[in-house]
């Protein structure tokens, strides 16, 4: 039997609808915040995601790269920010008349990463990236957008933490004094980290094993490499936060995963154990170099994005999901054998949006009543011969019990008055 490939999973008809619901809720902040949704390609040349990016874990060990010819390097994409950049600059959007151009997605990411529970090899990311102007009102605003997103789908168990990384030269000065830091203490990390004292020693500082170690604990605080400018920023956007209402922590040991952030870094993490080690639900920050180091103006973004079955986990864990059930608003039995006529009054439903069931088999009146059970019907409209003769149909409340008999022209008035608003 042919199997799905190891870190990958189908979304079954029993899941699609949780999905649905997530992204839709999703797309009504995007328009409450004025974002445009937009797709890039599932594969771009390797170079785009390589940009400002390339000590980190998923450009140099995740990336499902691959080549049909012999100079073409070509990468599935791991995550969304690298190739909206390359589109906004590809496509000239810096010319727009208003800044900061606000651009979404919802888009497959492929990486090829120990698979475990909230950690697969292909998973769904809803992004933002907000490209154009620098200003922590902006910061402020997107951790907003994401945390009420999350907050309004009904989901508690979340905590935000923020973070700055400082501008470019005050990066490059704390990379230098952990790099001095770390260097004699080199036997004392792990492997990983033996070898990310030379190329990203940030990474250590988050790094799941040597996290809690005294060498780590002890290390020299970004705090004391700020610039007064990136001090200030990170101020008013702390200021901005408790402005609105949401409750964050400052870490000063998140530095996120990939290395084009500058200034601004937050993450929200689920509280709740269900989500296991893999408890990040989303996660962002500023880029000041990205965009010009793609061939575009010196335009800052920030952006985050929500990995979709990470809060799926949550939600499920929290009882989001318990109240749906699918329900077909008329079941259309069919005692007639086929006449065209029971397939008319479906299609006359459909027409006008009430969802419909037909039965499609030469069956028992008593069977047929048993799928109008089976899928919930609100309805049940019999079709006989002499409501065929007639063209009339025969309609049976389910909650009530009651049965009417009504003229084909007078169905969908009838069901118009006779539906519950709040029925779905
Ligand atoms: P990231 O932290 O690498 O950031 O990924 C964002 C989110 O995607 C994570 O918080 C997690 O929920 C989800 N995720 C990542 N890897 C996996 C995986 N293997 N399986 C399931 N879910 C996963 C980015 O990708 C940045 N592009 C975010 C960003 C946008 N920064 C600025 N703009």
């Amino acid at each position: 039997m042919l199997q799905k490939v190891k870190g990958t999973y189908d979304i079954l008809p029993e899941e699609m609808w949780k999905f649905d619901r997530v992204e839709t809720l999703f797309r009504h902040f995007l328009d409450l915040y004025g974002y445009k949704e937009m797709k890039t390609p599932v594969f771009e040349n390797t170079g785009v995601f390589q940009k400002e990016n390339e000590t980190s874990d998923m450009v140099s060990k995740e990336m499902y790269t691959f080549s049909m010819n012999e100079k073409d390097s070509l990468t599935l994409r791991p995550e969304g920010t690298a190739g909206i950049i390359r589109s906004f600059v590809e496509n000239k959007m810096y010319g727009a008349a208003e800044l900061p151009v606000k651009l979404a997605y919802i888009e497959e990411m492929f990486r090829h990463e120990r698979p475990q529970k909230g950690r697969q090899r292909q998973f769904t990311q809803m992004g933002v990236e907000n490209i154009g102007n620098k200003s922590p009102l902006i910061d402020a605003e997107t951790i907003a957008l994401g945390y009420f997103y999350v907050r309004t789908l009904g989901i508690q168990g979340i905590k935000v933490l923020v973070n700055t990384l400082g501008d470019s030269a005050s990066r490059v000065a704390y990379r230098d004094a952990l790099k001095e830091y770390f260097l004699p203490h080199r036997e004392e990390l792990c492997y990983d980290c033996q070898s990310r004292i030379e190329k990203n020693p940030l990474r250590i500082l988050d790094c799941k094993i040597d996290h809690d170690s005294d060498v780590v604990r002890n290390a020299p605080k970004m705090e004391e490499y700020l610039s007064e400018e990136s001090r200030e920023y990170f101020r008013k956007v702390l200021a901005y936060l408790d402005a609105l209402k949401i409750p964050y922590e400052v870490d000063d040991k998140l530095v996120r995963g990939l290395d084009y952030y500058t200034d601004t870094v937050f993450e929200v993490v689920s509280t709740n154990e269900v989500s296991g080690s893999q408890s990040t639900i989303f996660g962002g920050g500023r880029y000041d170099n990205l965009v010009s180091s793609m061939g575009g103006p010196d335009y800052s973004g920030i952006g985050f994005a929500i990995g979709v079955e990470r809060l799926l986990i949550l939600a499920e864990a929290e009882g989001l999901f318990e109240d749906y059930s699918r329900s077909t608003d008329v079941y259309v039995i069919d005692m007639t054998k086929g006449s065209a006529f029971a397939l008319e009054v479906a299609e006359l439903l459909r027409n006008n949006s009430y969802s419909t069931e037909l039965n499609y088999y030469e069956r028992s009146m008593k069977s047929q009543f048993k799928s109008s059970d089976r899928v919930n019907a609100r309805f049940t409209a019999i079709i006989g011969e002499d409501e065929e003769k007639n063209r009339t149909i025969t309609l049976k409340d389910n909650l009530s019990k009651q049965q009417v008999s009504l003229k084909e022209e007078e169905l969908i008035d009838w069901l118009d008055s006779n539906m519950e608003e709040n029925y779905e």
